[in-house]
């Protein structure tokens, strides 16, 4: 009898639920025993592990957040706590584990399977920031709440004749700030990738008031500055009476999208199957809708291609 463990861990996003049920519902349609491992890392060295039945994973497919919790533990970084995580499982007889999260995730799940636990990782994180999937579990659920709330400050932005500055997050990706700004039209997104020249930004704010443009929406990826600051300094440098909006962690919750389903729960699925086969250590990865697998270790290693929508972005204005 196999027995799968399934935590989340690192930032919740929206399909990660998906994914639990993908993976439970899978791992029981095979007979397996599916086990939840509460609040990430922290929980399964907290020793929070139930088993998980058809029902458990009832009625969550279409909700955001986790079911089963998640936390950031930089401790598991500690042999000597991972140890603690795997004595845990094999106490229990899990020696396969699914985790669902970000980078930081995938080197939790590299190190305990050098511990002798039988590891799939799969990427949960809005930030779109693993190097070796083309989209993330939750990705274009949070995209969609961003553009929610920029279409909502455009409608004020217009009327306001006002430039308006929108934070959105993305902790080391600018994803979801470039992919916002070209689905909501916005004249300037500052980013890691695009890097901040504040004499640049202020031309060509000056060049859209010459262009006739009656207001501007300009998106920046969190960490980047100081979007207040940046806001005084428009108002005080250019023509527009400038309002800064930060979108914070709104972008986090809320239903996933269909994509996120559908990318979840195949996922989800898929970590089963790979376990099935004796086949461990992976990363789950999407090309797109479609799925396949590389070594956690060369997940990791990878650097992530930057969006071509960047060049884009000039051009549509
Ligand atoms: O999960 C990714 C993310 O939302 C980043 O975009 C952001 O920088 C970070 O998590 C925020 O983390 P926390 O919720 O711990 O403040």
């Amino acid at each position: 009898m196999k027995k799968i463990g399934v935590l989340t861990s690192g930032g919740d996003a929206p399909g990660m639920n998906a994914a639990i049920r993908g993976v439970v519902r899978t791992a029981l349609y095979y007979g397996y025993e599916a086990y939840g491992i509460y609040d990430g890392y922290k929980g399964l060295v907290e020793n929070k592990i139930k088993q998980l039945q058809r029902n458990d994973v009832g009625q969550i497919l279409t909700h955001g957040g986790t079911i089963l919790g998640s936390s950031r533990l930089p401790e598991f970084k500690d042999e000597s706590v991972r140890q603690i995580a795997v004595n845990n499982l094999k106490n229990l007889g899990i020696d396969t584990l699914v985790v669902i999260g970000g980078d930081g995730t995938y080197r939790g799940a590299m190190e305990l399977n050098k511990m002798g636990i039988k590891c799939i990782a799969l990427p949960g994180t809005i930030d779109n920031d693993i190097a070796s999937t083309e989209y993330t579990i939750g990705f274009f659920t949070a995209l969609d709440t961003a553009i929610w709330a920029i279409d909502k400050l455009r409608d004020t932005s217009f009327s306001h004749q006002r430039c308006t500055v929108v934070e959105v997050m993305g902790r080391n990706c600018g994803d979801l700030s470039i992919y916002s700004g070209i689905a909501c039209g916005a004249e300037i997104v500052i980013t890691k990738e695009t890097g901040f020249n504040r004499d640049e930004v202020l031309t060509q704010i000056r060049g859209a008031k010459a262009k006739g443009k009656r207001h501007l929406i300009i998106v920046v990826a969190e960490n980047m500055l100081n979007v207040f600051e940046l806001a005084k300094d428009i108002q005080a440098n250019t023509e527009y009476e400038t309002r800064a909006s930060v979108l914070g962690h709104i972008q986090r919750g809320g239903n996933p999208s269909s994509f996120d389903r559908i990318l979840a729960s195949k996922m989800g699925a898929y970590a089963v199957e790979l376990l099935r086969k004796d086949i461990f250590g992976m990363a789950v990865c999407s090309h797109g809708i479609e799925i396949d697998h590389i070594e956690i270790n060369q997940a990791l290693s990878k650097v992530k291609r930057t969006t071509d929508l960047y060049d884009y972005l000039e051009k549509l204005n």
